[in-house]
């Protein structure tokens, strides 16, 4: 049935939604969303990531590496802002793609978002682990290797998955549970546990950047780019640049590739777009303000890391910590690891967040059973059964993959739904251009065009074999559509009533959601 495939919401009708039963509380202003946003961003990428990216990939370039991958985000951040500024429920992309591009394209990208989430979510759960162990090793407090780590990790040398003799991930595994425990009860709660988490991990970083520097020797800034300042392939083929022993690309724009991880996040702002109490100004403004700090703050920790440790020195587990202990400040290094492990608990809280917020407006589309992903609690007003679901799920991969392979599976996942979202709002301009938009993306197309260009540059920058894990997420995703989604749609029922098709666009925002903002 193509004309189901390519069936577009009328954005009347997603207005109209906002308005219906089981909507989640509109608890959360500006500082609360920024607040949330860089408690998304901020966490295992600089604090794990960094590290093993400028000692295996970047070398200090990394610098740039953290500037190329911010621009990508400022560009896919303002296509964002856009659409959660017109659209301002939950859902993010997923809801932004059904409005413009369709069905299949709805269900492809919220398919992906799920990708994204749980996977970056397990990721953060193995990063947060990593920190943690190294503050219990402070206390002489060792795990058994069967507890402390995944029973298989990835080997760039061969390609391949080697068996570690370890079972499970078990502090991975409880801090899941933890958080989606707190997320159960509600997002007051977790918005203030959220804020507290946000200022230690921001004071943390500070404090890196402000001490760091009195120990900067310009001397380890060369040779700044020792791996090049390329590194692409197109399906395992080097298109430019050096590559690893396993052909994996090496060098400043794989070094993007890889530490773009560390600024997912920001887009989960928009997911929260219908807990926000004056949506349409207030979520663009916690989307942009949130990354602009980010990146500021990352670009100057990466200075100052590789201003004091050789490169090739750089702890590649614990990469910001360990250069305190390297310059002889092992106090500093419990702070700064402990404050690690604070962090890093507040980006998990975000991401777990935000992964059964796609779940809910999927299920109200009837593209996922609504008796589960769209159950809203009745006292905590909260998804709480897809919250579980999504937590079990966070728990597994954390417990038992290794970090390396979750963070690039993150990642292109990450950038695939950014160059939708790009792609989306051009496709709106073009085709309703008439619709109010309270936020505008300056400088359309181009903004959009690049923003879909670097995305793609940084996918083709990663290892090829996430290329294949993503098609086959994305083949799953096609076959559950087919099973489930296509028949139980609303939109398909409303196509079979004859209704679907009117577009409503001059229908307005519901009264009381604040001015038009930008
Ligand atoms: N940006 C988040 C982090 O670095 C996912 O942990």
């Amino acid at each position: 049935m193509p004309s189901q495939l390519f069936a577009r919401k009328p954005l009347s009708l997603l207005l109209e939604e906002m308005k219906g039963e089981n909507r989640l509380r509109r608890v959360l202003g500006p500082v609360q969303l920024s607040s949330l946003g860089i408690g998304a961003i901020i966490g295992a990428g600089i604090f794990v990531a960094t590290g093993a990216a400028a000692h295996n990939v970047a070398g200090p370039a990394l610098v740039l590496s953290y500037v190329v991958a911010g621009i990508t985000c400022i560009f896919a951040a303002l296509c964002y802002a856009e659409f959660a500024s017109m659209v301002p429920i939950a859902g993010s992309a997923y809801t932004y793609a059904y409005a413009t591009l369709g069905e299949l394209f709805a269900w492809i990208i919220g398919w992906d978002l799920v990708l994204e989430y749980v996977v970056s979510s397990a990721a953060v759960a193995n990063g947060w682990s990593g920190y943690f162990q190294a503050v219990l090793a402070k206390f002489g407090v060792v795990l058994p290797p069967a507890l402390s780590g995944p029973p298989i990790v990835y080997m760039a040398e061969t390609g391949e998955f080697v068996a570690t003799g370890g079972i499970i991930n078990l502090p991975a595994v409880v801090v899941a549970g933890i958080v989606t425990a707190v997320l159960v009860k509600g997002i007051r709660e977790s918005a203030s546990f959220n804020s507290a988490m946000v200022f230690l991990k921001v004071a943390a970083v500070i404090f890196v950047i402000l001490v760091g520097a009195f120990y900067i020797d310009p001397a380890n800034w060369e040779p700044f780019a020792p791996y090049g300042l390329t590194g692409l392939s197109f399906f395992g083929h080097t298109i430019h640049g050096q590559t690893d022993a396993g052909g994996a690309p090496l060098g400043m724009l794989a070094g993007a590739a890889i530490i773009f991880f560390a600024y997912i996040g920001f887009d989960s702002v928009s997911t929260h777009a219908e807990e926000a109490k004056r949506p349409q100004r207030d979520v663009p403004i916690g989307i942009v303000a949130s990354l602009l700090v980010c990146t500021l703050l990352y670009v100057l920790v990466v200075v100052v890391l590789t201003g004091m440790v050789p490169y090739d020195r750089i702890n590649p587990n614990a990469g910001v910590s360990d250069a305190f202990r390297q310059a002889g400040l092992p106090w500093a290094e419990f702070i700064i690891a402990a404050a690690g492990v604070a962090g890093i608990t507040s980006v998990l809280l975000v991401m777990m967040l935000s992964g059964p917020r796609v779940f809910l407006a999927m299920a109200r589309d009837g593209m996922l059973p609504l008796g589960f992903f769209g159950a809203v609690h009745e006292r905590f007003k909260t998804p709480w059964k897809s919250t579980i679901a999504v937590g079990v799920a966070v728990a597994v991969m954390a417990g038992l993959l290794p970090i390396d392979a979750l963070l690039h599976l993150a990642n292109i996942g990450t950038l695939l739904a950014f160059v939708i979202v790009c792609a989306a709002v051009l496709v709106m301009r073009k085709r309703h251009p008439e619709a109010e938009r309270p936020f505008r993306c300056p400088w359309v197309p181009t903004i959009p065009i690049l923003g879909i260009l670097l995305c793609l540059m940084l996918m083709f920058s990663l290892p090829a074999a996430n290329w294949w894990r993503l098609g086959a997420w994305l083949a799953l995703g096609i076959v559950v559509y087919a099973i489930y989604g296509r028949r139980h749609s609303v939109m398909a029922r409303r196509l079979r009533a004859g209704v679907a098709d009117r577009d409503l666009l001059a229908s307005r925002p519901p009264a009381g959601d604040g001015p038009p903002h930008g």
